[in-house]
């Protein structure tokens, strides 16, 4: 299409690389790589954004967790080529998305972790949540989901909606303390 960056691929024997340009965090990043590089891959090892992380590269941990167009993905399961054209935010970018820095002093301040393995992910991932809610998207723990659908964050909610980002740390009860209490500062409904 004529509004995405040129990308050029070169076969050589077995491999094909690619030239991307990707839009992470607010600035257009070039790499070449092979074109079957995931999104993880490419933020962690050719542009040093090492902020998500790996913890299963299977799609089961959610630690690999970044926003694409706002939303959030699993970056292990997306390749890169398929990235390009689109707003790709990192832990590394986060602080520049409304409730981005709040999440991130939240979870200093109710010790939501441990080793920090999956905070980046989780972090990334209640961004996206918070603004799911707000667009009133429903979750398989939302009572009533007639149009238009009023959320009302319950604890069962924010621990379905962030279901998909594992702590072995166990930092479960601390992660919902502080995404309950940027919630609640954004006048989100609390239940
Ligand atoms: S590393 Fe992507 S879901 Fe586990
Ligand atoms: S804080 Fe260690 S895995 Fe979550």
């Amino acid at each position: 299409m004529d509004d995405q960056p040129a990308s050029s691929i070169e076969n050589s024997g077995a491999s094909a690389d690619v030239h991307l340009v990707l839009h992470v965090n607010g600035g257009d990043r070039e790499i070449e790589c092979d074109q079957r590089t995931t999104l993880l891959d490419a933020l962690r090892d050719h542009l040093d954004l090492t902020g998500s992380k790996k913890g299963c590269d299977r799609g089961q941990c959610g630690a690999c967790t970044v926003l694409v167009d706002d939303r959030r993905v699993l970056s292990c399961l997306t390749f890169a080529v398929a990235a390009q054209g689109q707003q790709i935010t990192t832990i590394e970018g986060i602080s520049e998305m409304g409730s981005g820095t709040a999440l991130q002093e939240a979870f200093v301040n109710h010790d939501g972790f441990q080793c920090g393995y999956c905070t980046p992910g989780q972090i990334c991932s209640a961004v996206g949540m918070l603004d799911e809610v707000k667009r009133g998207w429903p979750s398989a723990a939302t009572a009533d989901i007639d149009e238009p659908v009023d959320v009302v964050l319950s604890d069962t909610e924010i621990r379905e909606r962030l279901s998909g980002n594992i702590c072995r740390c166990g930092a479960y009860v601390n992660i919902l303390a502080a995404v309950r209490s940027v919630a609640a500062d954004t006048g989100q409904d609390m239940a």
